[in-house]
């Protein structure tokens, strides 16, 4: 197998998994319980959250965990918007992932306004716009840190002075970017930030949210005590104690893995733009995560060649994993100026710590003929 989709998800870290195992199998307290085999579990999610802090530049106070990073994303979002009922406006971008698209709808059938920023032809949010839409009256601007379809880096610092010049709180979605590149949730500036387990070799299910010190933010869920009164329920244990081991591993390894990680990248691009023709590079060429690459192979339905590959072993994606499943051209591509045509032709191949030379080497080889047999097919059949 040759794993292509880690935007999607990525393959579990074996040492992730051990620790996972032997708590699951020795630790089996409720962290809320003063006896000590509570008060052992409530340790080993304090060691997760202070990793997690580690990686982010935040405190360990600072770090909830949540069920997901959608649900962060959500957390983050309506829990702004109810803690300052007085300010109705939010606004976003016009390319995030559902998790935040789908929040400011529900926002706007409640009565809220919600402002989605355009991008440009790469994917950055035009700046000047979003100065025009962020008032007094706006709650919380929201920006992703890298996009999951093309892999665009925002400037965060730029939109963190533009909302903070208006006394306005800004939350990243920062699910693509935490692990995989360097970054500090101070000095980037914002007020919240969402990421996710199971993008950095950790387990699905969890997810956590950075709040600085001091911000105002409703909870999402109702109930016990847990999480400093913020999130309700008997936190996923394990889950949390995977997350807390993948995020120390990627800090240990982050140059590392991203420096060799970078250079395959650059392979699979010059190779798929020097042996196939009729090919778009979709998103920046150079502000993005270098891991994402997304190409339109024009003149064909990206599910065939996504369908071709996995018959040979290759898993890659056609747009990003959550539209999938739908006929809906990606909001994502839409948003870059492509046509319907050019969005339904993109791929996104996102390369993971698993992936080696000889992957690329592989992916090279077959992709062109792949390519090549199903133009000649589809040709043929417009005949
Ligand atoms: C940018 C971004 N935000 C949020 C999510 C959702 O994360 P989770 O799958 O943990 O809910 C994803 C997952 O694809 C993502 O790429």
């Amino acid at each position: 197998m040759i794993y292509l989709d880690n935007n999607a998800t990525t393959q579990i870290d074996p040492q992730v998994c051990e620790k996972m195992s032997s708590f699951l199998k020795n630790r089996f307290g409720n962290p809320s319980s003063l006896y000590p085999i509570g008060r052992e579990v409530k340790e080993s999610l304090n060691e997760a959250r202070e990793n997690i802090a580690g990686l982010l530049g935040a405190e360990r106070s600072e770090i909830i965990f949540t069920g997901s990073g959608t649900e962060s994303d959500n957390f983050a979002i309506r829990g702004v918007m109810e803690a300052f009922p007085e300010k109705d406006e939010f606004v976003t971008s016009a390319v995030e992932h559902p998790a935040v698209i789908e929040t400011a709808h529900y926002l706007k059938k409640s009565g809220k306004k919600v402002t989605f920023v355009p991008v440009d032809q790469t994917g950055l949010v035009d700046l000047e716009e979003l100065e025009k839409k962020v008032t007094s009256r706006t709650a919380l601007v929201s920006i992703m840190h890298a996009n999951n379809e093309v892999g665009t880096l925002q400037p965060i610092d730029e939109i963190v002075r533009i909302a903070k010049n208006k006394d306005v709180l800004m939350h990243t979605d920062a699910v693509q970017t935490f692990g995989k590149i360097k970054f500090d949730v101070h000095k980037l500036g914002v007020d919240l930030l969402s990421v996710s387990g199971h993008k950095i070799y950790g387990p699905k299910g969890v997810g956590a949210l950075f709040v600085k010190k001091g911000t105002s933010l409703a909870p999402l869920i109702h109930g016990g005590h847990q999480e400093g009164k913020l999130r309700a329920g008997t936190e996923n244990t394990a889950g949390i104690v995977g997350f807390g081991e993948a995020a120390r591993i990627a800090k240990e390894r982050l140059n590392k893995d991203k420096k060799r990680l970078e250079g395959l990248a650059e392979k699979l691009k010059n190779g798929i733009e020097s042996r196939i023709s009729d090919v778009k590079f979709n998103g920046p060429e150079k502000e993005r995560i270098p891991t994402t690459l997304n190409f339109s192979f024009l003149k064909l339905e990206a599910e065939a060649v996504l369908l071709a590959l996995a018959t040979k072993g290759i898993y890659v994606s056609t747009g990003s994993a959550c539209s999938e499943d739908s006929d809906e051209v990606s909001h994502v591509l839409t948003a870059i100026g492509l046509t319907p045509e050019q969005a339904r032709s993109a791929i996104r191949f996102s390369l993971g710590r698993f992936n080696t030379e000889e992957d690329i080497h592989t992916v090279l080889q077959e992709l062109p003929d792949i390519v090549r047999n199903l133009r000649e097919i589809s040709m043929g059949s417009a005949e």
